[in-house]
C-alpha cells in the first residue's frame, strides 16, 4: 500500500526542504500551501506556473503535484528577469545571463523533471501553446507592474477550466492588488497568496476549493484573510 506521507522518494517535509534550500522569494508557510494545493489536484490536473527563477515555488508545486496520475506542470519563465529584478530586487545577484539561470532551474527541479514541462520563453508566448478552458491551475508570479500582471490575467484566465483556479503572489504589492481587483473582483488571501475560483458550477477541482476552505481552520500560518472589492 503507497505510503501517506509519501510524494515520490520524498515526504512532504523533505520536498518542503528542498524547495526552502533554493534561492527565491516565496516564504516557507506559502511554500507549504503551493504543496498543499498542489496535492489536492484530481489525477491528469495541467498546471501553469508563471515565473519560477530557480525553482523554489516550482519545486513545492511540484513536489505536491508528483504521486498523482498524469499530471503536468508547465513551467513559463524567459529566465532575463523581471524589471525589479534587473534593479537588484534580486535576494541574490542582478541577472546578467539568463542562461545561468535557466540551467539552475534545470537542476533544481531535476526530481520533478518527469511532470515539468519548460516553456522557456515569455508569459504571452506559452499561452498561445494552450487552449481555452485547458488548465486546472495558474499560478502567477512573473513580473509584478500593473500592467504585466493585468495581461497575465486577461491572457491566461480563459485558458482556466470552468472552476479551474487562478492564484498569485504577492498581492500586498500595490500594482498586483490593483490588477488583480480589476479583473478577479473578490479573492481570498492567505499571506501573500491571492486566488480566485474561474465561475462555474461544474468546477472539476473542488477538492481543492474545499481543501483551501478546510485547511484555513488548522493550518498554522500567519495571516490570513480575504477581501471584498
Ligand atoms: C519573482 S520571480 C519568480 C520567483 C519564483 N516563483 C520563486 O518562488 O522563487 C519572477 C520570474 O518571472 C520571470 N518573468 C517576468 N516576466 C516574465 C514574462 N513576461 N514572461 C516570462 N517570464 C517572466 C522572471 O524571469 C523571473 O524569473
Amino acid at each position: 500500500m503507497a505510503d501517506r506521507d509519501s510524494y515520490g522518494f520524498w515526504t512532504k517535509d523533505q520536498w518542503l526542504q528542498k524547495a526552502e534550500s533554493i534561492d527565491g522569494w516565496m516564504r516557507p508557510v506559502e511554500l507549504k500551501l503551493l504543496f498543499e494545493a498542489a496535492a489536492e489536484l484530481p489525477e491528469g490536473a495541467r498546471v501553469v506556473e508563471l515565473g519560477c527563477w530557480k525553482g523554489r515555488s516550482t519545486l513545492a508545486i511540484g513536489g505536491g503535484l508528483i504521486r498523482t496520475p498524469g499530471v503536468q506542470l508547465f513551467c513559463v519563465d524567459h529566465f532575463t528577469g523581471a524589471p525589479n529584478q534587473q534593479a537588484g530586487a534580486s535576494p541574490t545577484t542582478p541577472i546578467e545571463n539568463g542562461e545561468a539561470i535557466y540551467q539552475e532551474f534545470l537542476r533544481n527541479t531535476e526530481p520533478i523533471e518527469l511532470i515539468r514541462v519548460v516553456l522557456r520563453m515569455s508569459s504571452q508566448n506559452a499561452a498561445a501553446k494552450f487552449e481555452n478552458e485547458s488548465l486546472d491551475w495558474v499560478f502567477i508570479d512573473a513580473s509584478h507592474d500593473y500592467h504585466s500582471v493585468l495581461t497575465d490575467l486577461q491572457t491566461w484566465l480563459p485558458r482556466l477550466r470552468p472552476g479551474g483556479l487562478i492564484s498569485g503572489h504577492d498581492y500586498h504589492d500595490s500594482s498586483v492588488k490593483r490588477a488583480v481587483r480589476k479583473m478577479c473582483g473578490q479573492v481570498e488571501v492567505w499571506d501573500s497568496i491571492w486566488y480566485a475560483r474561474r465561475n462555474s458550477n461544474r468546477s472539476p477541482i473542488g477538492k481543492l476549493i474545499q481543501w483551501i476552505a478546510g485547511a484555513k481552520g488548522k493550518q498554522p500560518v500567519d495571516t490570513i484573510g480575504s477581501e471584498e472589492v
